[in-house]
């Protein structure tokens, strides 16, 4: 990896697997050495370039040890996710450039009705670049983008594509699961 940020970044994540072990402990621990990645003048200069993605992702790094993926994510003005969760993956989600605003839901219901959740919003915090949101597994959240646009670097547990994440329209309470986003070599 020839940027020098993301090559320390991969190199304290895994330090902090080796130590921890676990998601769980990693991720709060690893907010300090994405804040430092999210400072790196070179890579917002090399994210200009970066083409915009929404249904797919950039993918930086891939572990071969502990599995972990370091993603890009570049949305147009105003684009919005679907309401969605990442399954059983750990995501820390750090804001590079633009805006966006971050929602969260509640789910009301058991799940005992196949197809069907009940989900109410539950937060709504509007970041800017430098800012950094960990979404635990089966956490219920969209993001959209600002006026901006927006390019975010995503730092999940597992590479999305190999299995499948929960859907969820809050109009109809229809629940569905399909695999995460697409995944674009895109090396540093
Ligand atoms: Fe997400």
């Amino acid at each position: 990896m020839a940027l020098r940020s993301m090559s320390r970044f991969v190199a304290e994540v895994r330090a902090l697997y080796a130590a921890l072990g676990d998601p769980a402990q990693v991720w709060p621990a690893a907010k300090a050495p994405m804040a430092a990645l999210l400072k790196d003048p070179k890579l917002a200069a090399l994210a200009k370039d970066w083409p915009v993605s929404d249904h797919e992702n950039l993918l930086f790094y891939e572990d071969p040890d502990f599995g972990f993926v370091v993603n890009g994510l570049i949305k147009d003005p105003g684009r919005k996710t679907r309401i969605h969760d990442h399954a059983h993956v750990w995501v820390l989600y750090g804001v590079l450039a633009g805006s966006e605003e971050i929602l969260r839901y509640e789910r009301l219901d058991d799940g005992s009705i196949p197809d069907h959740a009940e989900i109410r919003e539950s937060g709504c915090q509007k970041v800017a670049p430098g800012a950094m949101d960990i979404v635990a597994p089966h956490a219920i959240h969209a993001e959209a983008a600002g006026d901006d646009g927006s390019v975010a670097i995503i730092m999940r547990s597992e590479k999305p594509g190999g299995f499948n994440q929960g859907r969820y329209d809050p109009e109809t309470g229809r629940y569905w699961e399909s695999p995460g986003v697409t995944q674009i070599p895109w090396p540093l």
